[in-house]
């Protein structure tokens, strides 16, 4: 599909432009809260499975209709929390940088997310000594990779990704547990374009947010803790939880196109639309 221009809603902005991506997603076949591993999970509370792979289906067909392509990885038994596609690995240029996860829980999807670069044929692949939990907590830009620390990714492991992929990473601490990974704190609209919620910050954290996005879109609270941040931009359309009403305004404001979607019943887990979503981006 070729790329969709936007007309700038205040006439500003240069005009927005879609570019197609590709993802990996997995079904939340096996979906369910078993275990408490962030505040949002309550393995009291029921989860009503079949809805949350409607749901799924939905923001799948969605990406589909968007023209982009969308890769599955076959759900496995025994990890409810597989469906959070983006914490399976980090992909830039073509190169696949495992995940390690924190909680013995998830560790099995490590492993699991790198057999399928495998066989997929990414030949360029790097099992990590130290824990990273993908695109949950390494967030790609233009020029850098942003990467959350304080709760599940560690300095080390920022200092391997930066080692394998070549690019800069700029280390953020996020500070308020229900915003334990970047991508329920931060999204990238475009290029260098971002949009976060400042209150999951330490004080030197925002300041370096500060400087290196000066225009950012600042979520406020109320969007933040729907999980508006936690989006998917092509450039143009920004897929974003629909409760985020606020946020999609700003966003329109700003020249994209707010889509939004119902992922409520994935949230029992502390995830949205971002979580259920990896980007593969290729070599260039
Ligand atoms: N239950 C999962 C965890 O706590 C949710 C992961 C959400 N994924 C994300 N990219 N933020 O690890």
């Amino acid at each position: 599909m070729n790329a969709v221009a936007a007309s700038p809603a205040d006439g500003a902005r240069s005009e927005r432009r879609q570019r197609p991506r590709r993802y990996l997603m997995c079904r939340p076949t096996h979906f369910d809260v078993t275990y408490a591993i962030n505040p949002w999970m309550d393995p009291s509370k029921p989860v009503d499975t079949d809805l949350a792979i409607a749901q799924w289906e939905r923001l799948r067909a969605l990406y589909l209709e968007l023209g982009h392509q969308v890769e599955l990885i076959d759900p496995l038994p025994g990890l409810p929390d597989m469906v959070y596609a983006a914490n399976g690995a980090t992909v830039v240029d073509g190169k696949v940088l495992g995940a390690r996860f924190r909680n013995a829980e998830r560790a099995a999807e490590g492993p699991a997310y790198l057999d399928w670069f495998r066989t997929a044929g990414f030949t360029e692949r790097h099992d990590p000594q130290y824990v990273n939990e993908g695109e949950g907590d390494f967030l790609v830009t233009g020029s850098w990779v942003l990467a959350g620390r304080g709760f599940r990714s560690t300095p080390a492991g920022h200092a391997e990704a930066q080692e394998f992929f070549g690019r800069p990473v700029i280390g953020l601490e996020l500070t308020d547990p229900r915003y334990y990974h970047l991508d329920t704190a931060l999204a990238v609209l475009d290029t260098d374009e971002v949009m976060y919620n400042p209150q999951a910050f330490t004080p030197g954290s925002l300041a370096v947010l500060r400087r290196l996005f000066p225009d950012a879109v600042l979520a406020d609270p109320a969007d933040a803790a729907v999980f508006g941040l936690n989006a998917v931009s092509d450039g143009l359309h920004v897929v974003l939880p629909e409760a985020a009403t606020g946020l999609a305004d700003q966003l329109r404001a700003a020249g994209f196109r707010p889509v939004g979607v119902d992922l409520s019943e994935l949230l029992k887990g502390g995830g949205s639309v971002k979580c259920c979503t990896l980007e593969l981006r290729p070599r260039h």
